[in-house]
């Protein structure tokens, strides 16, 4: 027995620092969906993902959460609607799962530290430089934009520090020939970018180890060092099948990996650090980094700190997992970056599976079972000709349509020479990465099956069933292998519902293969075919907009501290000037909203002076004024008058204020009413 070819792919493991959003599943999906390919191709797969969580940041967010670090990546790792849950609900097929702050993987990374700086390629120095926290990353000044992190824009602090270093510069050459001279890093627009910006201005040696901080694998021969998080991280790729642990073997089996799946602004880590790393471990390299783009939000960067994340749970579970995954690789090419949004997501359900995809498969189906009960007779299956038509177009050398018959077999010839040609075109696609070119192909044969069914007119011929029949049936049993064919490319991206479309169309086991996609003819001309549930209902562009809306407000609003309270000033104030405050307690005689204001309510105060007390106080939205009156309240009656809407305030009103879940609320201070007018507190 032959054993099956490999192919170990991965992606970046993710910084557990927010929660994920539809930036992250964009990524998780592109590999999912290459992985689920590669599967169904036959190959041996092993497709890694996890998790990156060590470093300052998740050090500093863990302080102010007021927890310890692993809490708090436990929390958005394992925790609900966590990392894990959320691969799970989106049918990620991961095969393993690697946490850096699992036991083995920290003591391969101190392995590989030691066996690096055993063979010279890490030293110890001083760092002299600019650190961007966000990013966990050093720079020289010279690296630095307008002064700012390159990555981010954002501030950098100096830093100087003993530390340790990797001697990146030694392998320069080595790595500037494998990005110019071999297809390493993919695609080829950003291989310009790495030799340019980085190679070429001279790469420096690389900081390796920190001590500002403790939450990272320690440095075991030099107490107070940590790793550099970056060092821990790519390793991951090595040390998740086994490298200097014993907790996984398939090492041998599984590296070089096959692609190392990255976002855009890490390729510098993948496509420059990580060869050296290498290199200096005398490991093999990966066969491949591919650099895909970045799905954007009105043309900017999604980010947590921009309050512009998309949460992919929300979308998952208004629409469907399949759909979302379907409208990520379909919508954006690869390599490039994309523009997110709301209505273009509705618009690509709606118009590819609901109408084309949804609509061929419900229409197919449910004639099946108006003309023939639910199943084809038998004999009207692919004739001997067309068997032959659809071998030679799917040889690689006939990618164009062969079309020489006429009239109805017209229609026959070219809908079985797209569909015998589709796997092959598909293939290529795939192979280069271009998923969203690979959905292009599958939806031209959707959308030529429509196409076919119009032609056709089925409707008519069934008219006069005695004489049609059999031309009926053939061209049906066209429309179930073009559907066929199509679910077996699909399932890939939407194995949930591809499934669903194949007991639909009553597809046995052996025609839901990547193998039977390549053969017209493969489905049985009598298998049983059922008029299911529609596979893409159609979205309601307005409803589904609000209740979004309305689902992201109520996901944002539970994310926030339920209280929030202001912190105390640092600045002291001393007594006597504390003591000029004439705090008293005043009585509501009466209350009034003031015109043309929707903030500011008049009060009118008995202040225990014999006269009448003004005082203007911008609570409307929290009071009606009517409730207020004849209570007892605490206001500071010695601040010079003002003038608000043309009226004078004699003071102020006090009143407690917080947050909670980011709303600001007010309660004004109540006293006890058996307290005077006029009394002063202190
Ligand atoms: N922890 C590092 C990766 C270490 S790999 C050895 C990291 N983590 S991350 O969580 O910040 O990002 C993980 C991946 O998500 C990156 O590839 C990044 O490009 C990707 N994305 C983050 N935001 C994105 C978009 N808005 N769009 C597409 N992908 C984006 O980097």
């Amino acid at each position: 027995m032959s054993e099956k070819p490999k192919f170990y792919l991965t992606t970046p493991i993710y910084y557990p620092s927010d929660k994920l959003h539809i930036g992250h599943a964009y990524c998780t999906v592109a590999t999912d969906t290459i992985a689920r390919y590669k599967r169904l191709q036959g190959y041996d797969v092993m497709f890694l993902t996890g998790t990156d969580e060590h470093g300052q940041k998740i050090e500093d967010k863990a302080k102010a959460a007021g927890v310890t670090p692993k809490e708090f990546v436990d929390n958005i790792v394992e925790g609900p609607r966590g990392v894990k849950d959320l691969w799970k609900l989106m049918n990620i097929s991961n095969d393993r799962f690697i946490r850096t702050t699992d036991g083995y993987h920290v003591k391969s990374i101190q392995r590989i530290f030691k066996r690096m700086y055993d063979n010279g390629d890490i030293y110890k120095g001083k760092y002299v430089g600019k650190y961007c926290t966000p990013c966990e990353s050093f720079w020289t000044e010279s690296q630095l934009v307008d002064g700012r992190c390159p990555d981010c824009g954002r501030e950098v602090q100096d830093a100087q520090e003993e530390a340790y270093f990797f001697r990146l510069s030694k392998y320069a050459g080595r790595i500037q020939r494998l990005l110019e001279d071999t297809d390493f890093l993919e695609p080829r627009s950003r291989v310009h970018e790495m030799v340019n910006n980085f190679i070429k201005p001279g790469l420096e040696d690389l900081c390796v180890s920190r001590t500002s901080f403790t939450w990272g694998v320690p440095v075991d021969f030099d107490p107070g060092h940590v790793v550099y998080v970056w060092i821990d991280a790519l390793s991951n790729y090595i040390t998740a099948l086994g490298y200097g642990n014993d907790q996984y073997h398939d090492f041998d089996r599984f590296w070089p990996a096959d692609v190392h799946i990255v976002g855009k602004e890490i390729v510098r880590f993948h496509s420059i650090i990580w060869p050296a790393m290498l290199m200096s471990l005398d490991l093999p390299l990966p066969k491949k980094v591919f650099g895909y783009g970045w799905l954007l939000l009105s043309g900017g960067k999604m980010s947590k700190s921009k309050g512009n994340v998309v949460d992919p749970y929300i979308l998952s579970e208004m629409f469907g997992v399949d759909a979302l995954r379907f409208f990520l690789m379909r919508t954006f090419p690869f390599g490039s970056d994309g523009n997110f949004s709301n209505e273009l997501l509705i618009q690509t359900i709606n118009t590819d599976l609901a109408n084309d995809l949804g609509n061929l498969v419900s229409r197919t189906t449910a004639m099946v079972g108006k003309y023939f009960g639910g199943q084809l007779p038998a004999g009207c299956g692919a004739t001997g000709e067309e068997k032959d038509l659809a071998a030679r177009a799917a040889a690689p050398e006939t990618i164009g349509m062969l079309t020489a018959a006429v009239g109805p077999e017209k229609f026959d010839a070219e809908l079985i020479s797209l569909a015998a040609g589709l796997r092959g075109r598909y293939q290529q696609a795939m192979d280069a990465y271009a998923p969203h070119k690979a959905l292009e192909e599958v939806f031209a044969l959707v959308q030529r099956a429509n196409k076919y069914i119009d032609e056709n007119a089925p409707w008519t011929l069934a008219k006069e069933m005695e004489a049609n029949g059999p031309r009926l049936a053939h061209m049906m049993y066209n429309l179930l292998e073009a559907t066929r064919i199509c679910g077996i490319l699909l399932t890939p991206f939407m194995p949930g519902s591809c499934d669903k479309l194949f007991d639909q169309i009553g597809a046995c086991k052996d025609c839901r293969t990547w193998d039977s996609a390549g053969v017209w003819g493969s489905l049985s001309t009598t298998a049983a075919v059922t008029k299911g549930d529609n596979l893409f209902p159609r979205v309601d562009m307005d409803k589904a907009l609000e209740a979004l809306d309305q689902a992201e407000e109520a996901a944002r609003k539970a994310q926030l501290p339920p209280v929030e309270v202001e912190p105390q000033l640092s600045e002291q104030v001393d007594f006597e000037t504390f003591c000029k405050c004439d705090f008293r307690a005043v009585k509501v005689k009466d209350c009034q909203p003031v015109k043309k204001s929707n903030k500011l309510l008049r009060f009118t105060l008995d202040d225990g002076t014999g006269a009448d007390r003004q005082i203007l106080s911008g609570i409307a939205m929290y009071y009606k004024p009517e409730e207020l009156i004849g209570k007892t309240l605490v206001a500071i009656v010695n601040l010079p008058p003002r003038k608000m809407m043309g009226l004078e305030s004699n003071g102020m009103l006090i009143s407690a204020v917080h947050t909670e879940h980011g709303e600001e609320k007010l309660h004004l201070i109540m006293v006890d009413d058996a307290i005077p007018a006029g009394a002063k507190l202190c």
